[in-house]
């Protein structure tokens, strides 16, 4: 599937037409002077006004400590744009939104901002005819998510009157277990619907990912062969070289489990397990998707030890750079029992998977910073080259690169030229990048817009969110209460812990290489 096998069809690319322009609106961030909303969410704004996608109607209210007035918020914006835009800005463009920016200084927990945020929002929606529409984004700690929305609501600026829409964009983590992630459902849907609470999970704005459900389900070629009888198991990977960094206060009281696995690799792993939904609108699409969760066996008892591992990582070399161990870093505890590895072996009862095993990887302070979807094929029923050199024979091979770069790949067997029959594997490979030419985006670009035009299919649903949590609930609280004797257990710049390798290794299958 790469450019030379496949040439684009310009008539099918072009057949989608244009998408229409979101919806105007307001644009309300709490906050507004974060990592998140410099680095990603700001360039994802621009990206969306360099795609023709962001509506004329548009303003920008950000909301946080810093004091400071409008006038340097947008200096401040400007600024940041200049560091962390994903493309050439041209002034002109970025001007024309830079005059509808606006800040309010104050405290989350304090009622007054709320008033504030009453008596801002009708004169700049007046300014720029949005409509009365409202996008709240809590770019805050997950410990704000609650209260903001209720303290949204006792002002009055939740309800949604004469088809004027609030929405309320909820970053991760979405609770810290199953009892928590409950409660704060239970806490937003006290005072919005449903349908206004935008969960989100950045992951599924990858055009890769979505992508997962085109490739199977517009593809004669592909479903047929997504089952039981075919698949002999698939490998979802989420590896980083980076360590904790400055994030050990937040990290040492979450760990990998929490911080990767309920949302991002569940994510996939919902993506790739996924049955044809009655339709692509939402409530098919996340129908199909809690039921995946559903049908998770839950892992408790004794295979809490044999289906789930957990590592750290001690001092390493990575790139030939000499790294610390993760209890050496700042904020992070000497005696730390946190988990940055995490790597689960989990079963899908339902007739499509029944017996294939999907594997599950996380971690930091590996050889490579990669997202992945390995989906590996059964062999052949029988081997017709017994006379030949098939010492390089493999089992074919879905791969869905997700990170860094976007794409799909099929690995085959072919014969090696000559008189000989000697076989070898080969690559198809198609990359997003050199196909469409596609701009590199921050992953929140279609977000942004997909809830601006109201479409939630990418973002999480309540019972999905809960049924992430419940899918991982009895290894948290076992990890909680058990101290793992031999951290650190993985050497920084090495593939994770043996005990990983194991876990597959039992069932007479190996990891994908990470070097
Ligand atoms: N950064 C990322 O790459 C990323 C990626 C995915 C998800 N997320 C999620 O996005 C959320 C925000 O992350 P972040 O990295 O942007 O965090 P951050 O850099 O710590 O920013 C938090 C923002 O909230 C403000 N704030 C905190 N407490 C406040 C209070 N009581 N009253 C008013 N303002 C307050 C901070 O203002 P001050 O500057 O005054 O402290 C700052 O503007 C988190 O839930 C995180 O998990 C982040």
């Amino acid at each position: 599937m790469n450019s030379q096998l496949l040439s684009p069809d310009p008539n099918c690319v072009e057949s989608s037409g244009p998408h229409p322009k979101a919806d105007p609106c307001v644009f309300v961030v709490f906050g507004a002077a974060g990592d998140l909303t410099k680095r990603l969410l700001i360039p994802a704004i621009y990206n969306l006004i360099e795609a023709n996608l962001l509506s004329e109607n548009f303003a920008i209210i950000g909301i946080a400590r810093a004091d400071k007035d409008s006038e340097q918020f947008r200096k401040d914006l400007t600024e940041d744009l200049g560091k962390y835009a994903t493309r050439a800005v041209a002034p002109e463009k970025w001007e024309k939104i830079k005059n509808n920016i606006h800040y309010i200084q104050g405290n989350f927990d304090d009622q007054h901002i709320y008033q504030k945020l009453a008596e801002k929002l009708p004169e700049v929606d007046k300014a720029v005819d949005a409509k009365g529409n409202v996008l709240f984004y809590l770019a805050t700690g997950a410990d704000y998510f609650a209260s903001i929305v209720h303290r949204l609501a006792e002002a009055g600026l939740t309800q949604e009157v004469d088809g004027k829409w609030r929405r309320v964009i909820v970053e991760k983590p979405f609770g810290e277990d199953l009892q928590s992630a409950k409660a704060l459902n239970a806490s937003l849907l006290s005072s919005l619907q449903e349908s206004q609470i935008y969960r989100i999970d950045h992951y599924l704005g990858k055009e890769t990912v979505q992508n997962i459900l085109v490739f199977r389900f517009a593809n004669g070629l592909i479903e047929p062969l997504w089952n039981n009888r075919y698949i002999d198991h698939v490998q979802i990977t989420v590896s980083e070289v980076v360590g904790v960094e400055n994030r050990g206060n937040f990290y040492d009281n979450a760990g990998a489990l929490r911080d990767m696995v309920p949302n991002h690799l569940l994510q996939l792993l919902t993506m790739t397990a996924i049955e044809p939904p009655t339709s692509f609108a939402a409530d098919s699409v996340r129908n199909e998707k809690a039921k995946v969760l559903q049908c998770l066996r839950p892992i408790e008892g004794d295979d809490i030890v044999l289906h789930a591992v957990r590592g750290q990582y001690g001092a390493g070399k990575i790139k030939g750079e000499s790294v610390s161990g993760y209890r050496q870093s700042q904020k992070v505890r000497p005696d730390s029992n946190t988990e940055t590895y995490v790597a689960m072996k989990f079963n899908i009862e339902n007739w499509r998977w029944a017996g294939v095993p999907f594997y599950i990887r996380t971690g930091k302070a590996l050889p490579q910073k990669r997202s992945e979807i390995v989906v590996t094929f059964k062999k052949a029923p029988i081997s017709l080259f017994q006379q030949a050199d098939c010492s390089n024979v493999r089992s074919n091979q879905v791969i869905i690169n997700i990170q860094p770069e976007e794409g799909i790949s099929i690995s085959l067997d072919a014969k090696i030229p000559g008189p000989n029959i000697a076989i070898s594997p080969v690559k198809m490979t198609f990359d997003y990048k050199q196909y469409f030419g596609q701009a590199v985006n921050t992953g929140y670009e279609t977000l942004l817009y997909d809830c601006m035009i109201g479409d939630a299919t990418l973002f999480q649903r309540g019972d999905t969110a809960e049924l992430g949590w419940q899918a991982i609930d009895n290894v948290l609280d076992y990890w909680k209460h058990s101290r793992q004797k031999d951290f650190p257990n993985y050497a920084a710049g090495s593939s994770g812990p043996k005990a990983s390798d194991d876990l597959l290794s039992r069932d007479g299958r190996y990891w994908k290489s990470l070097s």
